[in-house]
């Protein structure tokens, strides 16, 4: 049974584009191999000045992880920050990562790009490092996520072969897994974006908590591309091809059957906001009746975290001795 694992940052509301890329593998893939998911409350910190706001967001975040049916008592689901482990592997990490490679990185490049005028961390630099603990730590097999995160797997590669090579055999070269629909959803305002919690218009994200009326309205008004033919094309027609993308990952069918099916924008926008809104619903009443018991959703999480640790432990422990570092 392979070894799966793949986090979520706990920054602002679950969006479509994590759903699509990412969560809905999680819950298929539990059942197939040993599944173990973070909430990554320490890499939100790389954006956040305020006290108290990942803490909700992190509870928020395990309801909609649940919710959307990851089972706590066959996958193990964990806050980052209640296995220590990740930090200290962390570190070890960021000595084994040059500045150059990590200044390579798009999505710090964009990242810093958009805070310009804000305060910019040092995590925000090194926080592949820490993406790489989170990763190797697990001795995992496959990580699955969107399109997104590929760079970020491949110097997590490029980090563990490095390590396996200076010190010893020691941490398992993970491989990325994409989804094959939905691995890039893209914002529905800028369809060359990708739907992201930093995007610059609520209109072009949809929020798994959205209302059927926002959700409606979104897709109704998501921008199309100029001549009016459906066809899919991601380079020359990126609005239509995102929406024809998002409803093939509702449907089950490919984008190029569903393109046959209309000759008009209108009747797409319309299906696929109507898609959208029943994908959701029972999502969305499930979370409810969680967040209305937080000790039950703490209870998990706690649970999580300790089977997490059975495994971080060994994997820190392993590395520590390869350094050479004097044992406690
Ligand atoms: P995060 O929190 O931004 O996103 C969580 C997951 O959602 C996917 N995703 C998307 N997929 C398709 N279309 C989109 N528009 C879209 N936006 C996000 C992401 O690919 C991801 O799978 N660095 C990671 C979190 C992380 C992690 C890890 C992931 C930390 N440690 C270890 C895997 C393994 C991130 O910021 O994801």
């Amino acid at each position: 049974m392979a070894r799966v694992l793949s986090c979520i940052q706990p920054t602002g509301d679950v969006h479509l584009g994590n759903y699509l890329g990412a969560l809905r593998n999680w819950v298929a893939g539990q059942h197939e191999n040993d599944a173990f998911h973070g909430i990554v409350d320490l890499h939100a910190l790389t954006v956040i000045d305020q006290p108290g706001v990942v803490g909700k967001s992190t509870i928020e975040l395990a309801a909609m992880l649940f919710a959307v049916g990851l089972d706590p008592d066959i996958a193990t689901i964990f806050v980052q920050s209640h296995v220590t482990e990740h930090s200290q592997l962390g570190w070890i990490m960021e000595c084994q990562v040059s500045f150059g490679e990590l200044g390579r990185m798009t999505q710090f490049k964009d990242k810093s790009a958009k805070r310009e005028a804000d305060f910019l961390s040092a995590g925000l630099f090194t926080y592949p490092a820490l993406m790489a603990a989170d990763i190797l730590l697990y001795d995992t097999d496959e990580v699955p996520v969107g399109e997104d995160q590929r760079q970020h797997l491949e110097i997590t590669r490029d980090i563990a072969m490095r390590f396996n090579h200076r010190f010893g055999e020691t941490f398992v070269i993970p491989k990325a897994v994409m989804p094959k629909a939905g691995a890039r959803v893209m914002d529905l305002q800028d369809p060359t974006s990708k739907m992201s919690k930093t995007g610059d218009t609520d209109a072009g994200l949809i929020s798994m908590l959205d209302d059927p009326a926002a959700i409606v309205k979104k897709f109704k008004r998501a921008v199309t591309d100029g001549d009016s033919e459906v066809r899919f094309d991601r380079a020359t027609k990126p609005g239509v091809s995102n929406l024809l993308e998002i409803l093939a990952a509702c449907t089950g069918e490919t984008p190029e059957a569903l393109a046959a099916k209309y000759t008009q924008y209108g009747p797409l926008k319309a299906d696929t906001g109507e898609a959208v809104v029943e994908l959701l619903r029972p999502i969305q009443a499930r979370y409810h009746e969680l967040m209305a018991d937080r000790a039950e959703l703490q209870s998990l999480l706690r649970k999580g975290a300790q089977k997490a640790r059975v495994v971080a432990a060994v994997t820190l422990a392993r590395a520590q001795t390869h350094l050479g570092l004097v044992p406690a």
